[in-house]
């Protein structure tokens, strides 16, 4: 049985900001909820949250997770101090506790199986995560006996210059034998240059207490300031971006393409540069997104291209041609080998298949039917001030090159719109609109203003 505790009660002053350091996000999710999904696979019977700094923001900021204990942390008295307020929450309990501090948040799940193996295996009191470090700087020295049994964690502050030297850190993720912790946790003292209590003056008090080195230093950098939190934030696109081109994902120049972790690709998809694909994205394989896009939780299909685009709450189907300079606003379906082009804005429109809007449109609240040919220009007048209204234009149609339709409208199957039109009322299936004021010439006609000598000088 494992309970799991993630230390998120601190402010975080290096962080220099308004926010509680844990809610600073890393790549699309908190600190904190990261910290939170390392720990999903060793499946915890209970998770607490020690919260205290800005505590109610930290709760709002989490509502969603379901079964989050929140312990409030009063005064920030240190992490031991932290660790103290789980006393009444923990009576009773009789498995481990893993302990997370909830500014570490690039572990990987299997790092914490492991140690919590180790931990089960030897039958610690205590094992904690640790790592040598090329830049030990900050972290609190880990200093153990040949068997990798601590003696002592002293913090980079109260250390002396020798042990200063030792590169073996404290990654701030330990697991406890929950019974032999809360007996030792009220003996703890702050006798140290913060004044606080400290919970690694605990290895002094149990036995035997284990360290276990983490293979890939890189998962337990700790963010303290704003300089490692884009530190964090590259590591997290090297991993990202290697996994995807283990998997068969081309990424030209990747140090110019941003995905989420949350994203997910096919083979044979191809990245061009500065493409940033965030949140639940998915793209199948065959498609070009790029250069210069941003996908944004968006499903597209196979075979699409997608350039110099942004597509955000949206599905394209396969064989799609998106862009150049395109803008998929939200709610957008576009079918499949559709051609959605130049300066063309859409927003909670659906194109059946084979339709295009190939130039300099916006279509808003519309749908649209299969092989309609949007004309260039052609603009919805989805909004009269007050509410939104809808169009509906049937399959086949085509649109005359800077038509305006004032919603609410429905335009049949195979009507043509002629160029220019304004069209204002239905128009069922077979017809031609033109809806436009007729053209009037008249010939022999002259500015008054002008004279016999103007007009000789002009041809
Ligand atoms: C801590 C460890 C250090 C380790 C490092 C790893 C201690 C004394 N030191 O140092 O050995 O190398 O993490 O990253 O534990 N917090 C509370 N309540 C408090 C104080 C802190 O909840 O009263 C929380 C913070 O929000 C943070 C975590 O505990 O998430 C760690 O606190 P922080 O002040 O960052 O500790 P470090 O100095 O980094
Ligand atoms: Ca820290």
């Amino acid at each position: 049985m494992v309970a799991v505790a993630i230390l998120a009660a601190g402010r975080g002053t290096r962080m220099k900001s308004s926010l509680p350091k844990v809610l600073h996000s890393l790549g699309g999710r908190s600190l904190v909820e990261r910290v939170l999904e390392s720990c999903l696979e060793i499946s915890p019977t209970r998770r607490l949250v020690i919260v205290g700094y800005q505590a109610d923001q930290v709760k709002t900021a989490m509502h969603s997770t379901s079964d989050l204990e929140f312990v409030e942390q009063h005064e920030q008295l240190g992490t031991g101090h932290a660790i103290q307020q789980l006393l009444p929450y923990l009576e009773g309990f009789t498995g481990d506790l893993l302990v997370l501090n909830g500014d570490v948040p690039l572990l990987r799940p299997q790092t914490l199986k492991h140690l919590l193996q180790m931990h089960q295996e030897h039958q610690n009191a205590a094992t904690l995560l640790t790592a040598q470090l090329p830049n030990p700087q900050g972290y609190g020295r880990v200093f153990c006996n040949g068997q990798n049994i601590i003696k002592q964690i002293v913090e980079d502050r109260d250390c002396t210059a020798a042990q200063k030297q030792n590169r073996r850190i404290n990654a701030g993720v330990y697991c406890f034998r929950w019974s032999d912790l809360a007996q030792v946790l009220p003996k703890l003292q702050a006798n140290n240059d913060q004044q606080e209590y400290y919970l690694t003056d605990v290895v002094n008090l149990l036995e035997p207490v284990m360290a276990v080195d983490v293979e890939d230093y890189q998962e337990i950098l700790g963010i303290n300031d704003r300089e490692q939190l884009a530190t964090a934030y590259e590591i997290l696109q090297k991993r990202v971006k290697s996994e995807w081109m283990a998997a068969g994902v081309t990424l030209i120049d990747p140090a110019s393409i941003t995905i989420d972790d949350t994203v997910q690709l096919q083979p044979d998809v191809i990245i061009e540069p500065q493409t940033h694909l965030r949140g639940n994205t998915e793209i199948q394989s065959g498609c070009r997104i790029g250069p210069g896009s941003l996908i944004e939780n968006s499903q597209i299909g196979e075979n699409v291209t997608a350039m110099y685009s942004v597509v955000t709450n949206s599905i394209v189907h396969a064989g799609a041609q998106i862009g150049p300079y395109s803008h998929l606003r939200g709610h957008v379906e576009v079918g499949s080998s559709c051609r959605v082009g130049n300066f063309v804005e859409l927003k909670k429109t659906k194109l059946g298949d084979r339709t295009n809007v190939a130039h300099l449109s916006y279509l808003g609240d519309a749908t649209v039917g299969n092989r309609v040919n949007i004309g260039a220009g052609t603009i919805t007048a989805n909004y009269d001030g007050v509410n939104k209204h809808p169009t509906q234009i049937g399959d086949r149609t085509k649109t005359g090159v800077n038509s305006v339709l004032v919603a609410p409208i429905t335009l049949g199957a195979d009507v043509t719109i002629a160029a220019g039109s304004a069209v204002t009322e239905d128009v069922p299936d077979d017809c031609l609109v033109i809806a436009r004021a007729r053209q009037v010439v008249k010939p022999g006609w002259r500015l008054k203003t002008r004279g016999e000598e103007s007009m000789k000088d002009e041809v």
